[in-house]
């Protein structure tokens, strides 16, 4: 037993995935394009991750592009039976780093052939699209034509399970019309609660909600509140603000990003770390005035 076992599990897909997992997109350069500084040291976190117990990898060719899908490669592969690893399609980088929607049909069946081959799979296990509609978070729009085609190429067995990332409610029942939708991965975290309804909905009907940025991504988390509990419970604040994510939810699935091994430690030992009932409500209400526009 992994101490990370403490945090139990939830069910992605075909598989039961430990709760707190891995997000590999910190992985890429600066500004998540090109090589890492130090790729012997990507490496190791990802070996030491997985070492620690972690089953659920997420992943993209937009990372680099295509650098932290050959780096897990390089690290982990051949892969082991339990390794869950989650990628996404729907955007693609420019020679500048910059993020375009890339949602034609050819475009979606060319980034799952890379992504099988980058990763070394004969089937990806889990694909999210990535909607591009909203410039700073979910917005409406059909997602019809590109989620048929991913439910196509499922068909074909090159994907067993579909996700939709950056998604609305409205966009997630649109999905559930043409193929199952096993997860949804948006921004969530103490700061950003946009998305309480959803998570709360989805959890209703046992479908895994996986937020990104869980530590406020490129402008990390901080507050007052976070800063005190830690000091409280003896942790730090960035373990407090993974906590909560923990106890808001048993449908929420961790991928916090990070290359640093210090920190990929720390964020697992958050498994055995339990929020006293006045920490949990003093966060609690602290998020609710943050999500108070
Ligand atoms: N679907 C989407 O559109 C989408 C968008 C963004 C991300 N994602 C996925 O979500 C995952 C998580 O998001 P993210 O990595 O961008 O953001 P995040 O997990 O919220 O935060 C990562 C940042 O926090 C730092 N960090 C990590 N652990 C820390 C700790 N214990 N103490 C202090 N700092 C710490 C990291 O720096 P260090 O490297 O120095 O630790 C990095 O700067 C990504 O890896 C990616 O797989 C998906």
């Amino acid at each position: 037993m992994n101490a990370i076992d403490k945090a139990g599990t939830f069910r992605l897909g075909s598989r039961n995935v430990k709760r707190i997992g891995y997000g590999a997109m910190q992985l890429a350069g600066p500004g998540v394009f090109g090589p890492p500084k130090d790729r012997a040291a990507a490496v190791a976190v990802l070996r030491a991750a997985v070492e620690s117990g972690v089953d659920h990898i997420d992943t993209s060719d937009f990372y680099g592009p295509y650098v932290t899908n050959q780096i897990i490669r390089e690290a982990l592969h051949p892969y082991g039976d339990d390794l869950l690893i989650v990628t996404k399609v729907g955007a693609k980088r420019g020679p500048d780093a910059s993020w375009a929607p890339a949602l034609s049909a050819a475009e979606l069946a060319q980034a799952v052939h890379d992504n099988l081959r980058h990763l070394g799979l004969d089937v990806l296990e889990v694909v999210n699209l990535r909607s591009a509609f909203g410039l700073h978070g979910p917005g409406e729009g059909s997602l019809e034509e590109p989620i048929t085609v991913l439910a196509e190429l499922q068909q074909q067995g090159l994907i067993r399970h579909i996700g939709l990332s950056n998604v609305t409610a409205r966009q997630v029942e649109e999905g559930r019309r043409i193929c199952p939708i096993v997860c949804v991965q948006n921004q969530y975290n103490l700061a950003r609660r946009e998305d309480d309804a959803l998570v709360d909905q989805l959890a209703r009907n046992g479908t895994a909600y996986v937020p990104f940025f869980p530590l406020g991504g490129f402008t990390p988390l901080q507050s007052n509140v976070l800063t005190q509990v830690a000091a409280q419970i003896g942790a730090t604040p960035m373990q407090v603000a993974l906590a909560w994510l923990l106890q808001r939810s048993p449908n929420l699935l961790l991928i916090p990003g990070t290359s640093s091994l210090a920190h990929l430690h720390e964020n697992l030992a958050v498994a055995a770390l339990r929020l006293p009932a006045n920490a949990a409500a003093q966060l609690d209400q602290a998020a609710a005035s943050a999500a108070t526009p």
